[in-house]
């Protein structure tokens, strides 16, 4: 899909909160600094409408992105950031989950994992945990770009068995600077939302 029209509709942390055209939607989950506001950029096709950072922990709420007023994308705060407190790691645990659980227009989520290291424990939780709630997921390998071509089907081989892929879920390996994985990325939302 080629985007002209985007906008940050709200940053949010209450349901309360969340948009209410009822447009179809994606969230995007991973550890902090994976890539998921750079992923955004990318569908998007803007240099740095989402925000990103070399720092971790850039995205602290649920960033709403109105696409085309058609659908949804959602950047959701990144998980397994050491450096912040254990109540404010709670505080955003809690925010993630009652957003994957009771948002009745999500239709599916995008995890992501970097492509250069081992899925971590928390990656083989988030999508134990959206099996659980039976989401359609969409597991993106990003950074793909820093890993040698050589060694790419290792990596989706890797992934695959770490995270206990099952047979609906699929995997596509990603790099927002090099431009990989995009159109498979958005052929997959676009078949989810079905906009
Ligand atoms: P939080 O908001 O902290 O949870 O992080 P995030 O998951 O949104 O990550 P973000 O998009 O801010 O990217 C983190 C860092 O990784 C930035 O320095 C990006 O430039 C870099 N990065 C993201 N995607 C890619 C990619 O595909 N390739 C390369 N080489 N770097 C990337
Ligand atoms: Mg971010």
């Amino acid at each position: 899909m080629k985007v002209h029209n985007v906008s940050l509709k709200i940053s949010a942390v209450r349901p309360e909160q969340y948009p209410d055209e009822g447009y179809p939607e994606i969230g995007l989950v991973g550890r902090s600094n994976v890539g998921k506001s750079s992923l955004i950029n990318r569908l998007i096709n803007r240099k740095s409408y989402a925000r990103t950072s070399s720092q971790p922990g850039k995205t602290q709420t649920l960033n709403f992105y109105d696409v085309e007023s058609m659908l949804y994308l959602v950047d959701v705060p990144g998980y397994g950031y050491a450096k912040v407190s254990k109540a404010e790691r709670e505080k955003w645990g809690r925010m993630i989950e009652t957003y994957l659980t009771q948002r009745e227009t999500l239709r599916g989520v995008v995890s992501l994992i970097d492509a250069r290291h081992e899925p971590t424990e928390l990656d083989v939780q988030m999508v134990e945990f959206l099996h659980y709630y039976e989401l359609p997921i969409l597991v993106v390998a990003t950074k793909i770009d820093k890993v040698s071509r050589s060694k790419w089907n290792k990596v989706e081989k890797d992934i695959k068995k770490k995270i206990k892929i099952e047979e609906q879920d699929e995997l596509i390996l990603f790099s927002a600077t090099e431009k990989i994985g995009e159109e498979e990325v958005w052929n997959w939302i676009e078949k989810r939302t079905k906009i």
